[in-house]
């Protein structure tokens, strides 16, 4: 038995009212579509083909490499959509594992399960099943009198005592290709949706046997935001105690949110207000949050975060970020280093154990390890056309308000007087100063006071007329 699997995924998903094709919404982080090619792994198919139409470039475009795609012309119905997938299999696919590109919550096991089922059974094809109470939107399965499906029965289409059948189709098939060729060839659309159902191809192309699933999850379809909301959900709980097992704590659970490829060390603490998105990784001991959302960033061994936003950022060991900071893509701190409050980096590494503590902006910048960047200082690394470095050397201790004003280096040792505004390089051990010389008017104050005094009186002796 050769597997060659198809993935339905050319349908424009209508019911999620979105520019987005349907399967690209992101669940933890990831496209739909990933979750069910994921899952599909375990089938060991030796070709996959997704089906695509709606938005056909940027779903083709999100496919990781080593899966192929066939183009449904039109939305005719699954029936068709699984017929030219079909048709884009190598001949040497015997038996088709065709799968629906909208049900995230697919499990290995399950894909497994029903593999294994299929061969054991012997019959043409198998379908996967779940039972609920109230089956909603779901075909109905009805089962013969030896257990076979004898019909799969969408809910538009059902009558009041096939609604009640609790069994529904969670829209995962094994099937014999031949007979599932010749069963979709002859497809009608005399149905409540005028399209060709797969549906009735698997139940009518040969003897159809069901597992029921282990878990009702595996089976959730997502046709709308309510139920792209519950996968999250769900996903989100998993997420959250896997993290929580391998050693990381979170006082809140419920308030952290986690996307699928963030990883991370044990004793590491992420309080209340936590987002992990993209590529994040938490080091051992960090201390992240409350109030934290970090996106393709990794927060070092012991460092410590507070209500800060972090894109495309590298926190070493042991830093300090916030509160109120805004690590922008680029943004590099090593060991010990701290950009403190109210602080914006991008494009800028802070050596080891330097410190940018209060109301900063530092862009294309790299300052060396030890230096401390006085209050207020701004990088000016923008002349209107393009963007220039500001290079700070090590042990720099720059005064307040300064800005740097690139491009311009400031040596080693060197400080900078506060307020200045440097054009200039400042030499290795210098002090730069550039700002105007303070000068001091005595009895300033009395001098005008009496000025004042004066014009008012004159004003009153003189009389208004109006
Ligand atoms: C389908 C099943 C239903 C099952 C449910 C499981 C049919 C007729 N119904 O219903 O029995 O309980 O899945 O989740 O098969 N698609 C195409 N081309 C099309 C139409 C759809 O590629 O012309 C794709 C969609 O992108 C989607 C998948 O097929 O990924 C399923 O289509 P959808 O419209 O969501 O079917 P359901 O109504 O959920
Ligand atoms: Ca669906």
């Amino acid at each position: 038995m050769t597997i060659g699997v198809v993935v339905l995924a050319a349908g424009q998903g209508t019911r999620m009212r979105s520019a987005l094709p349907k399967v690209l919404h992101p669940l933890a982080g990831r496209p739909l579509i990933h979750w069910v090619l994921d899952a599909l792994d375990a089938a060991e198919a030796a070709a996959t083909v997704v089906v695509v139409g709606h938005g056909a470039e940027a779903v083709g475009a999100a496919l990781p490499a080593g899966v192929d795609t066939a183009v449904q012309p039109e939305r005719r119905g699954t029936g068709d959509a699984a017929a030219i997938g079909i048709a884009g299999l190598p001949p040497e696919c015997d038996t088709v594992l065709v799968a629906c590109g909208d049900t995230p919550l697919l499990s290995r096991e399950a894909v497994a399960d029903l593999v294994a089922a299929h061969r054991a059974a012997g019959t043409t094809g198998t379908v996967l099943t779940a039972v609920a109470d109230d089956a909603g939107s779901y075909g109905r399965i009805v089962r013969d009198e030896v257990g076979l499906v004898a019909a799969i029965v969408e809910a538009r289409d059902a009558d009041e005592a096939q609604l009640s059948i609790g069994e529904f189709n969670a829209g995962l098939y094994v099937y014999d290709r031949a007979s599932l060729e010749d069963a979709l060839a002859g497809l009608g659309t005399e149905n409540a949706q005028g399209e060709l159902y797969l549906t009735d191809a698997v139940a009518s192309g040969g003897s159809l046997g069901a597992l029921v699933a282990a878990s009702i999850e595996v089976a959730a379809g997502v046709n709308d935001r309510v139920d792209l909301a519950a996968c999250e959900s769900v996903v989100q709980d998993r997420l959250r105690h896997a993290a929580m097992l391998a050693g990381v704590s979170m006082p809140d659970p419920s308030a952290v949110y986690l996307d699928a490829q963030v990883t991370y060390d044990p004793d590491a603490v992420l309080w209340p207000g936590v987002h992990l998105r993209g590529a994040c990784h938490v080091g051992e001991g960090a201390q992240v949050g409350p109030d934290v959302v970090a996106e393709d960033t990794r927060l070092g061994a012991g460092c410590v975060v507070r209500a800060a936003h972090l894109v495309g950022a590298d926190v070493g060991d042991g830093c300090s970020v916030g509160p109120f900071a805004y690590l922008r893509p680029g943004a590099r701190l090593e060991a010990g280093a701290k950009a403190g409050t109210y602080v914006e980096l991008k494009n800028a590494t802070l050596g080891r154990g330097a410190k940018v503590p209060h109301l900063s902006y530092i862009g294309d910048a790299t300052v060396g390890e030890g230096s401390n960047i006085g209050a207020g200082n701004i990088t000016a690394n923008y002349d209107g056309f393009r963007k220039h470095r500001t290079r700070v050397g090590a042990r720099v201790r720059t005064g307040s308000d300064c800005v740097l004003v690139a491009p311009v280096t400031i040596g080693d040792d060197a400080m900078t007087g506060a307020g200045s505004i440097l054009t200039d390089d400042v030499p290795p051990g210098a002090l730069g100063i550039a700002r105007a010389r303070q000068t001091n008017i005595e009895g300033f104050t009395e001098k005008a006071a009496a000025r004042a005094r004066a014009a008012s009186e004159a004003e009153q002796a003189g009389g208004t007329t109006e």
